[in-house]
């Protein structure tokens, strides 16, 4: 099922959400309507508080290149991560990063390039695992939910101030279309 996606500025978006104790049917239905509602906003990642659930819980499923060279989104590429952690981080590299919640607005962010977590899978099972790339910088963004920052609050002082001009404008954009 789809649920709503909160948008900035919901004060939501900056609580710090909890962990998960049991990996119980109403976890498994919130992963599946995280899913649903990632692949309705053709997201490549999502995090609990993004669907208004202050848990640490958060779902990535990159695109990759099928044989015909067209890009896709599997769903065998979706990994669910509970209770995540980064335990290692390494190097820094520079992304452009958007958002589910900061809709139709696009800038360069940077973060570690390599890191390494500890994370737990919907049945309960512990998992470490290192990734580097794309899946490196989605976790990171993802992770920055669960401690209730965006990635517009890691722009230096100029790329803010143009946020919150073309936030306006955004934002004006969207009242006219309803
Ligand atoms: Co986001």
């Amino acid at each position: 099922m789809i649920r709503e996606v909160i948008t900035y500025p919901n004060p939501k978006l900056r609580t710090v959400s909890k962990d998960v104790v049991a990996f119980n049917d109403e976890l498994h239905t919130l992963l599946d309507d995280m899913y649903d509602t990632m692949i309705a906003k053709n997201g490549i990642g999502l995090a609990a508080i993004q669907v208004a659930v202050p848990l640490n819980v958060l779902i990535i499923n990159l695109s990759r290149e099928d044989e015909s060279k067209e890009v896709v989104q599997v769903k065998e590429d979706l990994i669910e991560f509970i209770n995540p952690t980064i335990i290692e981080q390494e190097g820094v590299c520079t992304f452009q990063e958007g958002c589910l919640s900061v809709p139709n607005f696009y800038e360069d962010v940077e973060r570690a390039k390599i890191i390494k977590i500890r994370y737990f899978d919907r049945a309960g099972n512990e998992h470490i695992a290192t990734y580097d790339g794309l899946m490196s910088i989605a976790l990171q963004h993802e992770i920055d939910h669960l401690q209730g920052r965006l990635f517009i609050e890691k722009l230096s002082y100029l790329k803010r101030k143009k946020f919150e001009k073309e936030w306006k404008k955004i934002v004006k954009e969207e009242k006219a279309k309803k």
